[in-house]
């Protein structure tokens, strides 16, 4: 049976990406910031995923506000980078698992979760630079994905309860899918940060802390807030922790929190990394 090992959020800011191609991991401005991805690559290496859903929202690349699925499943057979710029190198296409992305869509579907479904899907810097964090140096050729898209962008966004909500179905139906695969949950984006308008370059640290907490073991207590409210709090593209939401509904154990650094800023946004480790499939592991 397919098993969710755990999840990882991380941020996703594209100037991440431009200091990996220049190799400034060490510099000052960047040490902070990826060392916070040393546990992680020592827990990805002990708990070694076969296949990662990336919970993400694309930025106006693969959709755009003309038609916007409010959730969408990828079910291709590889994913082809095409971000529109930020001066980040191209990547090499990540591969899909149709099988499993058919499995979860048929659920999400029973489920009452009206999906786009999509056989091509581009994705954009959202999903390739937590890639390209958690797995470096492009190693990421084993691991298979099955992107999520999750509007963060086009208003009217779904609240944080439709998330959990959607998290949580996608991991029921992993725990049910026959194939023997260890299955990492991936979210990406957030926190605080505001890109646009007056209050460009807003983060909210105290906010930022409470979201952090408050996603290990009482998810519940942050969908008391409208998406209006969480914009106020969080920023206009803070919101992108729907696809945090997201993860943790996945998460369908034991959750404990395993790690988390938290560095402000990185570009304009408040960068936070967390794992979260699935404990009832650890004690599964251990038996
Ligand atoms: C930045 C953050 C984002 O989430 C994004 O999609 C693009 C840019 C930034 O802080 O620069
Ligand atoms: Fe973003």
């Amino acid at each position: 049976m397919a098993r969710v090992i755990g999840g990882i959020a991380t941020t996703h800011v594209p100037s991440i990406g431009k200091a990996i191609a220049e190799k400034k991991q060490r510099d000052p401005y960047w040490r902070p910031f990826f060392r916070g991805f040393d546990y992680v690559h020592y827990w990805l290496a002990r708990e070694k995923p076969d296949l990662a859903v990336v919970f993400y929202n694309d930025h106006g690349l693969n959709f755009f506000l003309d038609k916007m699925p409010t959730f969408a499943v990828g079910a291709a057979n590889q994913y082809r980078n095409e971000d529109e710029g930020w001066g980040i190198p191209a990547s090499r296409a990540i591969t899909g698992d149709p099988p499993l992305s058919w499995h979860l869509i048929n659920a999400l579907v029973a489920d009452e979760f009206d999906i786009t479904m999509c056989q091509e899907m581009l994705i954009d810097h959202a999903v390739t630079i937590p890639m390209a964090l958690m797995w470096p140096g492009e190693n990421w050729q084993s691991i298979r994905i099955v992107p999520v898209a999750v509007n963060t962008v086009q208003h009217p966004l779904p609240s944080l309860s439709r998330c959990l909500k959607l998290g949580r179905s996608i991991g029921r139906a992993i725990d049910s899918y026959e194939q023997n695969l260890r299955v990492l949950i991936v979210g990406t984006g957030g926190l605080s940060h505001q890109l646009d308008g007056k209050r460009a370059g807003f983060i909210n640290k105290e906010f930022d802390k409470f979201c952090m907490d408050k996603i290990v073991n009482e998810p519940e207590a942050l969908t008391r807030y409208s998406i209006h409210d969480f914009i106020k709090e969080a920023g206009a593209q803070g919101v992108e922790f729907l696809n945090w939401m997201a993860m943790r509904g996945a998460l369908t154990g034991q959750v404990a929190e395993a790690h988390r650094n938290y560095h402000i800023p990185i570009s304009n946004t408040a960068a936070a990394t967390v794992v979260l480790e699935n404990r009832a499939e650890a004690k599964r592991r251990a038996a």
